[in-house]
């Protein structure tokens, strides 16, 4: 009886536990709420294999089950040999064959290499830094590269090319909404062709171990109507209208500018990101604070707590009214 019980339990709690599961799906880095035609096709992909994987798992229970029940009967050897080889080796093979093939199928619309093909009319090259991403936007149409961070624009409903590479270790690209996940190598550029199908703002992570502050790596997504997007990169293309002179001073007087950029100053490092419009951006320090002036000016008192090994240097000697000065010019370049 208690067996019985624990059998009917065991049940229960697989079923209990599935809804559980799938509530978790979607949400702005989930590969099961697709924004994308690529992660479309990786989305019908992953059910088509869990209703292959559901087949035979519950042919393996059902076995199981029939041959824990009370009342036994003894098969001859014929039958147990013929019940081996349909339900152990036939069935699974064909339900695996089936679903090979299927994956086989699906990979160019999962790779669509034949889109490479055609110039797409928006280019960005992404490179992947130790701990944050360069982002580069590289419009078809004759207009100037802008150069960002951290975050990725898209256009609906347009085909982009993405060129992936890296300068220290691999890191990993991935944007689970729009598509599958491609590495970013030393010494090799790979190509990712990415088309969203709505609008939002979704999350990358980076999805390869590359150091201490491997999973303080992500980036915001938005993808837009394509005439926003055409306003909002030509907004990009030039400097920010904030003069906030003392704020800038300060950056400069201190420094920054050996690291980081902005667009219309005398900054023009290029080690760090670039910051000619961080104050727009979603997120600050790479998807892991929100953009405050009180979070940059934490950000620049002691990087090292916020994001462990990175680059940058801590800036927390100086007066607390110059962080302050700086974090609100900052804040301002929009
Ligand atoms: Cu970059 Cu992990």
């Amino acid at each position: 009886m208690r067996h019985r019980n624990a059998q009917r339990f065991g049940g229960c709690a697989v079923f209990a536990f599935f809804p559980a599961c799938v509530a978790g799906c979607s949400g702005i880095q989930s590969a099961l709420d697709p924004a994308g035609t690529e992660a479309d096709s990786v989305a019908r992909l992953f059910w088509v294999m869990v209703a292959g994987g559901a087949a035979i798992w519950i042919g393996v229970v059902a076995l199981l089950l029939y041959a824990n029940r009370s009342r036994r009967r003894v098969h001859s050897e014929r039958t147990a040999s013929l019940l081996i080889f349909w339900g152990g080796a036939v069935f699974p093979s064909v339900v695996l064959a089936l679903l090979l093939g299927y994956a086989f199928w699906l990979m160019p619309a999962i790779r669509p290499w034949a889109a490479f093909a055609d110039t797409p009319s928006l280019r960005i090259a992404v490179v992947g830094e130790q701990f944050w991403w360069r982002v580069t936007y590289l419009p078809a149409d004759g207009r100037a590269p802008v150069v960002s961070a951290n975050e990725i624009r898209l256009p609906v409903g347009e085909r982009v090319e993405i060129t992936l590479e890296s300068r220290d270790v691999i890191h990993s690209f991935w944007i689970p909404p729009l598509g599958g996940k491609m590495d970013m190598i030393p010494g090799r550029i790979n190509r990712l062709s990415l088309l969203a199908t709505r609008t939002g703002t979704f999350r990358g992570p980076c999805a390869e171990f590359c150091g201490t502050s491997h999973a303080l790596m992500a980036f915001a997504v938005v993808a837009m109507e394509p005439a926003a997007f055409d306003d909002w990169l030509d907004a990009r293309s030039s400097p920010s209208p904030n003069v906030a002179a003392t704020g800038l001073n300060a950056f400069l007087a201190n420094g920054c500018g050996a690291c980081h950029t902005i667009k219309g100053t005398q900054a023009r490092g290029e080690i760090g990101p670039d910051l000619s419009h961080v104050g727009s951006r979603e997120t600050l320090g790479a998807g892991i604070l929100p953009n405050t002036q009180v979070a940059i000016a934490r950000f620049i008192a002691g990087p090292e707590e916020i994001k462990p090994g990175v680059k940058m240097p801590a800036f927390g000697m100086l007066p607390p009214q110059e962080i302050d000065a700086i974090a609100a010019y900052l804040k301002g370049l929009k």
